[in-house]
């Protein structure tokens, strides 16, 4: 599509000239090829590039600049990525779930802690100091051609790498380091899961390498750890790869086929379809906890509708962001087999030593709050849409002298974490 337009003349006088000219044209013309064909793949690359972000970025009803660089459209909800599915394209979208569990612990009654001290100030989102997006508008973090060109691919962007679940069951020395992933993490299983809540401080881990990430999430997981494994996930991350930044962002991400071909993080491709035009998927927390200072978390909420079996995620106690339809998943449309919560590091070894990419605060769990980063309240949802305390908490971490997790129960916070820790140190290296 792209034309260069090039021109050849004649050329005339004497033989050996003309052959001269020959030569000369012969010459020009394969260098003037060779540099077409460079342009040429490098305008396809281009275009490619083009023709996704315009595929991800819908038309703006209005665009918020955030203090951290993002732009926010805020694009009619009709119009978000969801509907560019086959299946959705009918669809008639909820703007209600038709249940909502029952819970055990009303985080607004829980006054006495720490952190529920520290929490006068909401947790926000930057962008909000801006503006906000009108309603029957959702929010979407706009990516940009740097964030595509990041990626190793204009296909692999907003994807995860293949098989990057922890997978407590099969854990033995020789798993050590599969991947270069790395977790630190409280799992339940043997029962039938309907979804799972959990609150989660804030932290800002540092990352060693723009090719590693840090996250905190839960999983919501269905079928074995095969090809086939259903995954929803929610938390927060840092991951420079996917955002350009060093930011704490909140994220989600799902897939159908162990992160094969199926899924992404946030609005990156059809599935999640969002209700809220106040949250952001993948922008910035704000503010994030300080060591031995002020505490700041987040709470995520994901359950299974009895009626229509779309499973929900709520953040905080206020906003209902939207759903993945029941029909993107195979075991997910019954239910979960699977919870884990924790997080999650790339150790791309670099220099053949352990990174030093941090989890959680970057703190050992020992250190406990203000210090170290926890989990508290967490819960799943059972067959009757009761959030309930997780039995039989199990953990599971590959090397627990880089990353390390505990557990905890008491009053206040119900079934408690503190995980995470620094990554490269004398015994961790
Ligand atoms: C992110 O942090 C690392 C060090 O932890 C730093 O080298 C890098 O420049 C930062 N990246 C950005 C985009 O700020």
């Amino acid at each position: 599509m792209v034309g260069d337009g090039g021109g050849g003349g004649g050329g005339g006088g004497r033989k050996g000239r003309a052959f001269a000219v020959v030569l000369v044209l012969w010459g020009l013309m394969f260098s003037v090829s060779c540099v077409a064909s460079r342009l040429e793949s490098g305008s396809k690359q281009t275009l490619e590039v083009q023709k996704h972000l315009k595929r991800l970025n819908k038309t703006p009803v209005k665009s918020i600049q955030s203090p951290d660089g993002d732009i926010i459209d805020c694009i009619s909800m009709l119009d978000q990525p969801a509907f560019d599915h086959p299946y959705l394209k009918d669809h008639k979208i909820q703007m209600r779930p038709n249940y909502h569990p029952e819970g055990l612990f009303d985080e607004n009654k829980v006054a006495s802690t720490p952190a529920a001290k520290e929490r006068a100030n909401p947790i926000n989102q930057l962008w909000h100091q801006i503006g906000i997006c009108p309603e029957k508008t959702i929010p979407v973090r706009r990516t940009k051609r740097d964030d595509v060109l990041r990626a190793s691919s204009v296909k692999r962007y907003g994807r995860k790498k293949h098989r990057t679940i922890p997978q407590p069951r099969s854990a033995s020395p020789g798993l050590v380091n599969q991947n270069g992933h790395q977790h630190a993490i409280t799992y339940v299983e043997g029962d039938k899961y309907y979804g799972a809540k959990a609150t989660i401080n804030v932290w800002e881990p540092k990352i060693q390498q723009s090719n590693e990430f840090s996250l905190s999430q839960l999983w919501i997981l269905g079928g074995s750890f095969g090809e086939d494994l259903n995954s929803i996930e929610a938390g927060w991350q840092v991951s420079p790869d996917l955002y350009g930044d060093n930011n704490t962002r909140l994220f989600t991400y799902w897939t159908s086929d162990a992160y094969q071909a199926t899924g992404c993080y946030n609005l990156l491709c059809s599935g999640f379809i969002q209700i809220n035009n106040e949250i952001a998927m993948g922008a910035s927390i704000s503010p994030i906890s300080a060591y031995r200072s002020s505490q700041y978390d987040i709470s995520i909420l994901i359950w299974k509708d009895p009626s229509e079996g779309h499973w929900w995620m709520q953040f905080g106690n206020d906003y209902v962001l939207g759903y993945w339809p029941s029909f993107l998943f195979s075991y997910l449309t019954d239910s979960a087999s699977m919870i884990e919560w924790g997080g999650e590091v790339v150790n791309s070894q670099p220099d053949g030593e352990h990174t030093s990419t941090q989890m959680g605060s970057g703190h050992f769990p020992e250190e406990g709050f203000g210090k170290a980063s926890y989990f508290r309240n967490i819960q799943v949802v059972d067959e009757s849409n009761n959030l309930k305390a997780p039995k039989g908490i199990g953990t599971f971490t590959e090397q627990s002298n880089c990353y390390d997790v505990q557990t905890g129960n008491n009053g206040d916070w119900g079934h408690y974490f503190y995980y995470g820790g620094p990554g490269k140190n004398p015994k961790c290296l």
